[in-house]
Order: structure tokens, then C-alpha cells, then sequence
């Protein structure tokens, strides 16, 4: 790989970074050789506890058995609010940027402490207790971050669902958890457009009797449907409250929240973080992997909704006493300066993104970013898919300006928190690689004999040891938990991507080696899409898979075999792609559909999803064998009519 260029750290960056090479290399050794001691002082340093650990952390990776901090006692919100206060009460916490650009707001420490007290003191009053679980059904609004951290005040259990998902998706999740308490708001607004939360909240509803409350956060004034048994307007019910609530003191290993994520088999999972590792590895990295110093503003464009909210919006920075910006609104609205308007607005010194959104802008031409400052840019960051090294270097050049490193991040709603990245001040860059591994981490390749791979070479991604904020369990199934993570290779976990290493280690995802989408970074399992499909009655069989789109990284193909007699036509189609609109959300349109009469199938009856991904991806000369198919002729109809019909 002696052709891929190679992006040194600049001089000046490295005169003033936390971490240089030398030290990154120390405190790696240390991680991998005295993990105990390592931890327990990086544990010391960034978290307060009310009791201490009385053993650093016991796993057993073949039954998915993960403890750190055994006998630790904290809170969250003491964590990431009360203990900030004496030295940051008028420091801003969050800066809201508004869909509207003429909207913003600062919210200091001491005002975050107001709100999430009184709305903590609300959630009690209503009944709920330490490991009772809440669904937060949200627009990017800080009420959002409120809910989170008065969750955490008494030791409830959040659940967050992305506000793209549809009441369907919104009720599995609900029900799955248990939740008795939703809160959510009138709408959302995005791109100007306004979100029906609240009805989307009611249909689910209808079918979650257990649910007694739903806090609603007056957020457009948009007409509601109103329930009295259970709906309460937020700004009511918190106005009545005390502006201190005792912080519930919760053990280590107590539940901090649910977020469900795609597999490759069934419904989503329920991703289970507990408290202590979660927020000590969220906090360490984002100020290692961003190299976050006193008084940076901090942006990170993700939704609340998606694990890279919870850790980089909201955990990891208020953890670090951080200003962080959260941002209700879409990168190209009202146009595709919108970033860089808001970066020069607010000062933005460090920007964290998806690949999907660079190039999205970058397709936009480079007059959007240039007539823009962006001086206060100082480390760039990507993550949710491998980048295009076009891209990468296209956000490098214009964007940074040739002067920030990007940090490309590697990681999972499973392993809570950052576990491939380079420190910028400490590791050369080469575009597309999210480089080595954060401290503690110990990645291998494994071949398809489970052997380890040495040195250079690929194969899939597995980890060998345990990390703080690694997935605890799949909430109520635990087996399937050690099914989907510890069972394919017993001893590592699992992540259900390749990659390669190159000579100087370097790890270059290639991507998911299992029947999981990465559309636009948001992660939706092919058969999610296909049990859609085959809701609808003219549907027989549906086979999903992922090609590559400009854009979205991956799009969604889907081929349909109808019902006999059942006559194609571009009607059914639009009625197919709202049915996946309404099962799962508008991130699960399939882009194409093509009209399958028969589907390649071994004699066992199994889909060969490998060829209706090279038919989809135009990869028609590495086929591979298809003479051991069931019906062959199929493979010729399929190319025939690729991207039509
Ligand atoms: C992919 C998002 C390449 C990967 C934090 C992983 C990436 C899945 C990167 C997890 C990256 C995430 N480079 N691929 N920097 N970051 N991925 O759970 O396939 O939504 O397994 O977590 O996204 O997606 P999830």
C-alpha cells in the first residue's frame, strides 16, 4: 500500500496536543500489559464516584459475560452535571442550533441542572423508579438531553428511538422493553418540514396499555390529539417541580440505557450499556480521539437517536464538562453552507460527521464551503461508514483547509464507544483507514477457521479482549446476545465487519460481512426490509440486498417475486415502498425494485444473496458458480432486467 498518500500530524497541531506519539504508544502498552492499574487511574481521573471499584473487571467472552468496576458506585447527571459547578455554573453546556437559522439557544451547566432536576423530580412523581424504563421519542430539541439525564438522575433506563422511525417501529420497541413512560413532543422540524411525532407516538400507543404517561414537549404548537388518561405537557408538569432531585446512587453494572440496533436475523435488538465502563470509555474518548481542550466548542451532527449521540453528544462531552452543539436541523437546509454558516456562527473548533453528509456537500460544489470562514476548525472527525478516500480528502482540502486531521472512527452501538481511531496529534493519516486501535483495545482478524490472521492481511474484525463500554447483553436475551457476538468465533466478540491490515498495522474496514445495510450510516438488517415487503398480498417473496450508491454508501435493491396472476406495474411499486415506509421508517425506502419472477436458490431452497449482489452491484463477470442453483435460468432473467422492469 506504498501508493496510499500518508497525512502526517501538522507541527503546530502536534505543539499543542494532549496526546503525541510517544505518549499514545506508552499509554497503549500500558492498557494492553497493566490493564488494571491503567483503567483504574484513567476511571479516577474522569469520573466521580461515590464508592470505588473493588475489582477492575471479571469477563468470560464465550458466555458474552462482561463487569467493569465491580462494587463501583455513581451517578450520570453527577457526573456529567453537579460536579462541573463549581467551576463551570456559567459555562455553556449546550449551544441549540434551530432548524430555523435565526433560532439558537445557550444553555449553561447551571440552567442544564435546573431542567434535568425538575423534570428528574416529574419522572419520580409519576412513579418511576431506579430500572424502570423510559422511551424518548424526540426531535433534536434539548429537552432530548434533559430526558437522558433525568433518566440517569434516578437511575431510570432510557430508551431512545430516532424520530424517522415509524409508529410500528416505535410500539415493537416499546413493547420489547417494557417502557411504561413515553416522552416525545407535538413535532419535530426538519429541512422546515415538520415530523408528526405526537401521532405517530398515538398510533403506537394504542398498542401499549402499559404505557400510563406521555410527557409531550410543546415544540411547534402544531395541532395535537389530546388523551387525558395519559398525556401531559411537559412544560406543566415540570413548572410544579423542586429544582433539586437526590441523585439515585446506582452500581457500575446497573442498566443505563436500551438502543436498538439491526442484526442480521429477526427484530432489532435491544443494545443493553451499563453505567460505569459505558461513561468512562465515552468520556476518555472524546477527549482523546477529538483531542478536546478547555473552552473548545464541539459539534457533533448525529441524532440522539443513533448510539453516536448518546456517546458524542450528550455522555462523552458533558461527562468532560465539554460545550457541546446539537443541531435540530439537516445539512443542506435552507442550502449546503448551512455546516459552515453554523461553524462560523458558533465557533465551532471541532466537527464530527458522517461520510454520507460529506458527500452529500461535497456534490454540491466547493463555493458553498469556501465563502465561508471555518477558521475556528481545528480536528474533523467521520463516522457510521468506511469514507471514500474522494471524500476524505475533498473534507481535508476544503473543508480543514489542509490544516485539521480527521479522526475516522470506527466503532458500534455494541462497543459504546470509539475503538479503531488515531489520536490526531499522535498518528499519520491515510484517507479511508480509521488507523489503530484507542487504548485497551485489542483488535484481530480471524479467517473463516477462526484462526488468527498475523500481520498484514484481512479477514473478519473480532476483538479479543473486553472494553469498558462494551454491549453488556440484548435486553431480555441474553442468548441471543452470545448467539450473535461470541458464538461465531468463541473467545472473541464478533463485530460483523471485515477488514484489512496493512504493513504498519493500520485497519481499513472493507465493511459488514453479514445480511446488515449501512444506508446513509444507519444500520437496517435486509430482512427487516423483506418482512415489510411480504406484508403486502400481492407479494411472494422478497430478497433484499445492498449496492453502491454515490451518496448513501449503500442503497437498498430489492427484488420481488409476485403472486401469480399479479401484474407489475410502477403503482405497486409506490405501494411497496410505503409499506416500508410505514413498517419501519422513511430510512428503509428501497431504491430499487426490480421484478423478480424467480430467485436463485440452492437446492435447499437457500437465497444466494452473493449473486443478487453482484447483479445489483454490476459485477456480473465474478459470478461465481451458479451451475449448482436449483433453477440457473433465473441468474439470466435477474441480469436481463437489471435496475428495471
Ligand atoms: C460501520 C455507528 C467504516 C461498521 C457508530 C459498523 C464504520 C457499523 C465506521 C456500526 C467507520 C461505523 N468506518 N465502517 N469509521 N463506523 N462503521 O451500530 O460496519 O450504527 O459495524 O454504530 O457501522 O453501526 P452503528
Amino acid at each position: 500500500m506504498s501508493d496510499v498518500p500518508r497525512y502526517p500530524v501538522p507541527e503546530d497541531f502536534k505543539k499543542k496536543t494532549l496526546i503525541d506519539n510517544e505518549r499514545y504508544k506508552s499509554m497503549y502498552d500500558a492498557s494492553i500489559n497493566n490493564p488494571d492499574e491503567f483503567w483504574s487511574e484513567q476511571a479516577r481521573q474522569f469520573l466521580t464516584w461515590q464508592k470505588p471499584w473493588t475489582q477492575v473487571t471479571r469477563s468470560d467472552l464465550r458466555k458474552g459475560k462482561v463487569e467493569w468496576f465491580i462494587d463501583g458506585k455513581l451517578n450520570v447527571s453527577v457526573n456529567c452535571i453537579d460536579r462541573h459547578l463549581p467551576a463551570r455554573a456559567n459555562q455553556v453546556a449546550i449551544i441549540w442550533e434551530g432548524d430555523n437559522p435565526a433560532e439558537d439557544k445557550h444553555i449553561t451547566y447551571a440552567e442544564l441542572h435546573r431542567e434535568v432536576n425538575k423534570l428528574a423530580n416529574a419522572l419520580r412523581a409519576r412513579g418511576v423508579k431506579k430500572g424502570d424504563r423510559v422511551c424518548i421519542y424526540m426531535p433534536m430539541i434539548p429537552e432530548a438531553t434533559y430526558a437522558m439525564l433525568a433518566c440517569t438522575r434516578i437511575g431510570a433506563v432510557h430508551s431512545i428511538v430516532f424520530g424517522g422511525f415509524s409508529p410500528d417501529a416505535l410500539k415493537d420497541r416499546i413493547q420489547n422493553a417494557g417502557c411504561e413512560v413515553l416522552i416525545t413532543a407535538d413535532e419535530g422540524l426538519r429541512g422546515g418540514k415538520r415530523v408528526p411525532l405526537k401521532k405517530n407516538a398515538d398510533a403506537a400507543l394504542a398498542h401499549c396499555p402499559e404505557v400510563h404517561t406521555n410527557i409531550v414537549v410543546r415544540r411547534t404548537g402544531g395541532d395535537v390529539v389530546w388523551n387525558d388518561a395519559k398525556d401531559v405537557w411537559y412544560h406543566e408538569l415540570v413548572a410544579q417541580q423542586a429544582e433539586f432531585c437526590e441523585p439515585e446512587i446506582v452500581d457500575a453494572e446497573d442498566p443505563l440505557f436500551i438502543l436498538y440496533t439491526s442484526g442480521s436475523t429477526g427484530k432489532p435488538k435491544g443494545v443493553l450499556h451499563t453505567t460505569g465502563g459505558y461513561l468512562l470509555q465515552a468520556a476518555m474518548t472524546h477527549k482523546y480521539v477529538f483531542d478536546y481542550q478547555e473552552g473548545d466548542v464541539y459539534w457533533c451532527t448525529a441524532d440522539v437517536g443513533w448510539v453516536t449521540g448518546h456517546s458524542y453528544i450528550v455522555y462523552g462531552p458533558l461527562a468532560n464538562g465539554a460545550t457541546t452543539l446539537m443541531f435540530e436541523g439537516v445539512p443542506t437546509w435552507p442550502d449546503a453552507s448551512r455546516c459552515w454558516q453554523v461553524v462560523d456562527k458558533h465557533k465551532v473548533n471541532i466537527f464530527y460527521t458522517a461520510p454520507t453528509a460529506i458527500r452529500a456537500l461535497m456534490g454540491a460544489g466547493d463555493d458553498w464551503v469556501t465563502k465561508t470562514s471555518r477558521a475556528s476548525l481545528r480536528v474533523l472527525g467521520t463516522v457510521g461508514e468506511p469514507i471514500n478516500p474522494e471524500a476524505w480528502q475533498w473534507f481535508y482540502r476544503v473543508v480543514g483547509d489542509n490544516r485539521c486531521p480527521i479522526v475516522d472512527t470506527w466503532w458500534q452501538t455494541e462497543t459504546g464507544a470509539h475503538m479503531l481511531a488515531p489520536l490526531p496529534g499522535a498518528i499519520d493519516l491515510k484517507p479511508g483507514s480509521a488507523t489503530v486501535p484507542f487504548f485497551g483495545v485489542e483488535p484481530v482478524l480471524v479467517d473463516a477457521e477462526g484462526n488468527e490472521v498475523q500481520g498484514a492481511g484481512e479477514g473478519n474484525l473480532c476483538i479479543k479482549r473486553a472494553w469498558p463500554s462494551q454491549i453488556r447483553s440484548v435486553y431480555g436475551d441474553h442468548q441471543r446476545c452470545i448467539d450473535t457476538y461470541y458464538s461465531t468465533y468463541p473467545g472473541y466478540y464478533f463485530t460483523g465487519d471485515g477488514a484489512r491490515r496493512d504493513e504498519d498495522g493500520y485497519y481499513w474496514i472493507t465493511g459488514r460481512v453479514d445480511d446488515v445495510l449501512n444506508v446513509s450510516g444507519h444500520r437496517m438488517g435486509t430482512a427487516e426490509v423483506e418482512s415489510a415487503l411480504v406484508l403486502h398480498e400481492s407479494v411472494a417473496e422478497a430478497a433484499v440486498v445492498g449496492y453502491p450508491h454515490d451518496i448513501k454508501g449503500q442503497g437498498i435493491y430489492a427484488y420481488v417475486t409476485l403472486m401469480d396472476g399479479t401484474e407489475p406495474d410502477d403503482n405497486l411499486k409506490k405501494e411497496l415502498v410505503a409499506l416500508c415506509v410505514r413498517e419501519i421508517g422513511a430510512i428503509a425506502k428501497p431504491d430499487v425494485i426490480q421484478w423478480a419472477p424467480g430467485l436463485p436458490k440452492t437446492r435447499s431452497g437457500k437465497i444466494m444473496r452473493r449473486i443478487l449482489r453482484k447483479i445489483a452491484a454490476n459485477e456480473l463477470d465474478s459470478l461465481g458458480d451458479t451451475t449448482t442453483l436449483a433453477d440457473p435460468a433465473v441468474v439470466d432473467d435477474l441480469i436481463a432486467n437489471r435496475h428495471g422492469r
